[in-house]
């Protein structure tokens, strides 16, 4: 089995460059299927789940061709045929296909895709969407079967600002006939970068960003090019890692305003930045002071920060971490614990007390981001940090384990 092998306790110095976004690039790949022509998507961070996403691409008949961050898709020859669960099944982003294959062809056949444990994660408001739109759907089982004989635009008010439902019905709109205004939509950046893609293949959407998002319906959508805008949980886990190991650590190709609600929290830990236009520079402060922390839809603290932040709040006097978006984001702390942390749950809260200086030990990653957080522990930890379940990681963070060598991490992938 692969673990992670981590030798703890050392400040680390030098550039780690952020790679392009997972949670945009996962969606701008299925978008690609709305175009007639040949699309072009630089910057697309070389990581498992973008893989899998290919093979889907490829398995209907897509063309699909690779040059280390530049993938090329002609969507020309592809078939629309029942996704196989074995493929859809391998991550929760799958259900992009939906989306787009309902938008351009008016009928998809597939699973409900896979993802984290970390709640239940249904799909209901992407379903609510896609009825909304004049779409029927058929579940049997885990399987749906969703077709139109037209999509005519409408009024669709999402009851939780959901990202993935965002996105989900703007692809399907994109192809509606007239005009569609999704209310109560999610703001995350990765929503504009996907209405900026598809605008550039011709699509007619206002608001991206906003709460309200104005999609015109059109016949044809063309090729273009367009770049992964950098992904700002990547970059808030290694600011955090500069909070808590670094020397004069530049963490460079990032967009501050991005992680601004982490920025803010850490100057409130005691934690001091140099910010530039794309960079941030960050060393470890002598103590840290408590803080409190809410996760919230954009602009507020991200909830998948919410884990990659646990080490650093082991690290205050006294701590808490409010997780407001997944019923089931905790699956970390028993970890913490084991590695000296003094944390306890109750309910949505996390309450921590400290400092506590971690000890190494063998620890199982359960989910992407709580597999991060473990890494981020491993590297304050004394002694040796042991990882298992380490593809959780490897799917979501291009280059984990060469980026933290590159600023002297003691961290290798071993073989038990
Ligand atoms: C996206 O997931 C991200 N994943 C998640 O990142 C991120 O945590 C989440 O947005 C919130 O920012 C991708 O982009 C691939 P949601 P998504 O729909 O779209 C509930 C990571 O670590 N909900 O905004 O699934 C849902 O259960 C991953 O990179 C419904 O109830 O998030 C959750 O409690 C983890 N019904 C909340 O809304 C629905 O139809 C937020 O979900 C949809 C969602």
């Amino acid at each position: 089995m692969k673990v992670l092998q981590i030798k703890g306790g050392k400040e680390l110095s030098g550039e780690i460059v952020i790679s392009g976004a997972k949670n945009s690039a996962v969606a701008l790949i299925p978008a690609a299927i709305l175009a007639d022509e040949p699309i072009k998507i630089l910057n697309v961070p070389q990581i498992s789940d973008i893989d899998a996403l290919s093979d889907s691409l490829k398995y209907l008949g897509a063309s699909v061709t690779r040059t280390g961050e530049t993938f090329i898709i002609d969507p020309k020859s592809l078939i629309n045929k029942p996704i196989p669960e074995n493929i859809s099944n391998k991550l929760r982003a799958s259900y992009y296909f939906m989306g787009a294959l309902l938008g351009k062809y008016k009928e998809v056949d597939m699973f409900f895709p896979g993802g984290c444990a970390i709640g239940s994660r249904p799909i209901n408001l992407h379903l609510k969407g896609f009825e909304a739109l004049g779409a029927k759907i058929e579940e049997k089982g885990n399987r749906y079967h969703i077709y139109a004989k037209e999509l005519k635009g409408t009024n669709i008010y999402l009851d939780f600002a959901s990202v993935g439902a965002t996105i989900n019905i703007m692809l399907a709109a994109t192809r509606a006939k007239g005009k569609t205004i999704i209310d109560n939509a999610a703001k995350e950046p990765e929503i504009v970068n996907i209405a900026i893609f598809l605008n550039n293949m011709g699509a007619k959407i206002k608001g991206a960003g906003t709460s309200t998002i104005t999609i015109i319906g059109v016949d044809h959508l063309k090729g273009c090019f367009h770049e992964v805008i950098p992904d700002r949980i990547e970059a808030g886990t290694y600011v955090i890692l500069g909070a808590l190991v670094g020397n004069k650590l530049k963490i460079s190709n990032l967009i501050p305003e991005h992680i601004e609600a982490l920025l803010s929290k850490l100057k409130e830990a005691g934690v001091e930045m140099e910010i530039g236009d794309d960079h941030i520079i960050i060393s470890k402060p002598n103590k840290y002071k408590s803080i409190s922390i809410v996760t919230q839809i954009y602009p507020g603290f991200p909830t998948d920060l919410q884990q990659p932040i646990t080490p650093l709040l082991t690290q205050c006097p006294s701590a808490s971490i409010t997780e407001n978006i997944f019923e089931n984001r905790f699956m970390h702390i028993k970890a913490f614990n084991k590695l000296g942390g003094k944390i306890k749950i109750n309910g949505k809260k996390a309450i921590f007390k400290g400092p506590c200086q971690l000890k190494g030990t063998k620890i199982e990653a359960t989910d992407l981001r709580a597999g991060a957080a473990m890494v981020l522990a491993g590297l304050i930890a004394k002694d040796i940090t042991i990882i298992t379940n380490i593809e959780h990681i490897l799917r979501g963070y291009e280059g984990i384990v060469e980026k933290l060598i590159n600023v002297g991490a003691k961290i290798e992938v071993r073989e038990i």
